[in-house]
């Protein structure tokens, strides 16, 4: 089962589901011609299946029928460099924006800005 929800007008939502419990969602938003992921999340035990790339290409499909032309996310590299590579085969590419957001004398967060062209 699969379901995109609209959570107000320009703010999405697509959660699948086994066996009636959520397993898996994906929240994004719509700016004129752009969509951004806000976030992608599988649980633990449905890792690996393909369903955070089938996901993607669910947000991609409704985008490219709204005639989107982008879609972006930022990713953390620092504690997730793995998750770089999944966007990347998933034909995301790692913009020059490097974007230090907090920076608290400890810890900076690299945060990497990714683009895929519809
Ligand atoms: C990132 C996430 C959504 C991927 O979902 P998934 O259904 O497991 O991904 P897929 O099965 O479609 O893709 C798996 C591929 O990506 C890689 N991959 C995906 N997520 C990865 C992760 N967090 N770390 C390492 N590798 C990852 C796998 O190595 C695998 O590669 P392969 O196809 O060559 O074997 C899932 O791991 C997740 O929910 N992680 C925790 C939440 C998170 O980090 N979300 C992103 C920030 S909001």
């Amino acid at each position: 089962m699969n379901s995109i929800n609209k959570i107000t007008r320009n703010f999405l939502n697509i959660t699948k589901f086994a066996n009636n419990k959520p397993i898996a969602t994906c929240k994004f938003s719509i700016h004129d011609n752009s969509t951004f992921i806000h976030n992608i999340y599988v649980n633990k035990e449905f890792r690996n299946k393909k369903i955070g790339s089938t996901l993607l290409q669910e947000v991609e499909q409704y985008s490219a029928r709204k005639n989107i032309e982008n879609i972006s996310l930022v990713a953390h590299q620092v504690s997730n460099d793995s998750l770089i590579d999944f966007y990347k085969k998933n034909g995301y590419y790692q913009t020059n924006d490097k974007i230090n957001y907090y920076d608290d004398g400890e810890t900076t967060y690299d945060l990497i800005k990714m683009i895929k062209r519809l």
